[in-house]
């Protein structure tokens, strides 16, 4: 029972490889360096990697709705079920500007995901905890301070580790068909409390700096970035600000029976595992 990834070099995608490999299940890991590749922008290159699958865990293509051409391919080659990472807020109207809602990927993967003739669970994670020592915020990090427009917001960071575990259990059990799991950490932190648990754990000296929407635009601008791109990242920090991105969810108690794993141990161990060496 081969499960494929789609996504599995990414943060969540490599530890559900991981956790599937310590299970003793075989899989077939696609991305654009695969062989056979798999892009998403290439649909000529989507059945190579479905062949013979019949469970998928698909982390989507942010940039443009093609997850619903991608179920449709996949249950033509013989799929029967899908576990969708997606993200909190998705449900949520004025979660980001009308413009970033309309065409979402995850807004739109989930409505096909959730009337496709699949086996399907939904994953939503709030922010992940791994943004700060794998993800965007890594550099700022390293360079001791966050510039961000999240005022004095907070945010319910959730492990990775923890969306990885619910991922394989959705593939590898059939008690988690059907279910939306909203993913959280047990608490939110501010900016604030982020630099201190980081600067605690790494004793680095990192500090938050409050910006204004405009100026992180201006910033990236300034180092390069399109204005439009910038104007994408500093807005999807908007929910933190508006503190819409606060709230707990149970997704891994419910899926899991275990609490979720706390921002500081998370930060622990990546600094034990040398993310910010
Ligand atoms: N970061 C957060 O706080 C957060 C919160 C909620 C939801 N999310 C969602 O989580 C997802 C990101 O997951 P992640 O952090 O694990 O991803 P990631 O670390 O950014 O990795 C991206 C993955 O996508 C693959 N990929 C990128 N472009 C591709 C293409 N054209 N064709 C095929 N594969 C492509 C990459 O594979 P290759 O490079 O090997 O091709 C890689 O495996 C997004 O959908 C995001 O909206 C993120």
């Amino acid at each position: 029972m081969t499960i494929l990834l789609i996504g599995a070099t990414g943060k969540v995608g490599r530890r559900v490889a991981a956790r599937l490999d310590d299970l003793g299940v075989p899989t077939r890991q696609a991305g654009r360096k695969s062989a056979p590749p798999f892009d998403w922008t290439d649909d000529a290159t989507w059945p190579a990697v479905l062949d013979g699958a019949r469970t998928a865990f698909v982390v989507p293509y942010d940039a443009a709705p093609v997850t619903r051409p991608f179920i449709d391919t996949a249950i033509g080659s013989g799929v029967e079920r899908i576990v969708l990472l997606s993200g909190r807020g998705v449900d949520v109207p004025d979660y980001l500007p009308a413009h970033l809602m309309e065409d979402n990927a995850h807004i739109d993967g989930e409505a096909a995901l959730r009337s496709a003739a699949v086996d399907w669970t939904i994953l939503r994670p709030g922010w992940f905890a791994q943004n700060f020592s794998e993800g965007f915020f890594r550099d700022a990090v390293l360079a001791g301070d966050l510039r961000l427009p999240a005022g004095d917001g907070a945010a319910s960071f959730v492990d990775v580790d923890d969306i990885a575990a619910v991922a394989v259990a959705a593939l590898t059990d059939d008690r988690h068909v059907g279910q939306t799991y909203e993913l959280s950490g047990p608490r939110a932190l501010t900016m604030t409390e982020v630099a201190a648990e980081i600067s605690a754990a790494t004793g680095r000296d990192v500090r938050y700096t409050r910006l204004e929407h405009d100026d992180l635009v201006r910033e990236l601008v300034d180092e390069g970035w399109p204005e439009a791109d910038a104007d994408v990242y500093a807005s999807l920090i908007g929910p933190i600000r508006r503190g819409i991105d606060a709230y707990l969810s149970d997704g891994v108690e419910r899926a899991l029976g275990r609490p979720a794993r706390d921002f500081r141990d998370v930060v622990r161990d990546a600094a034990a595992a040398g993310a910010w060496s």
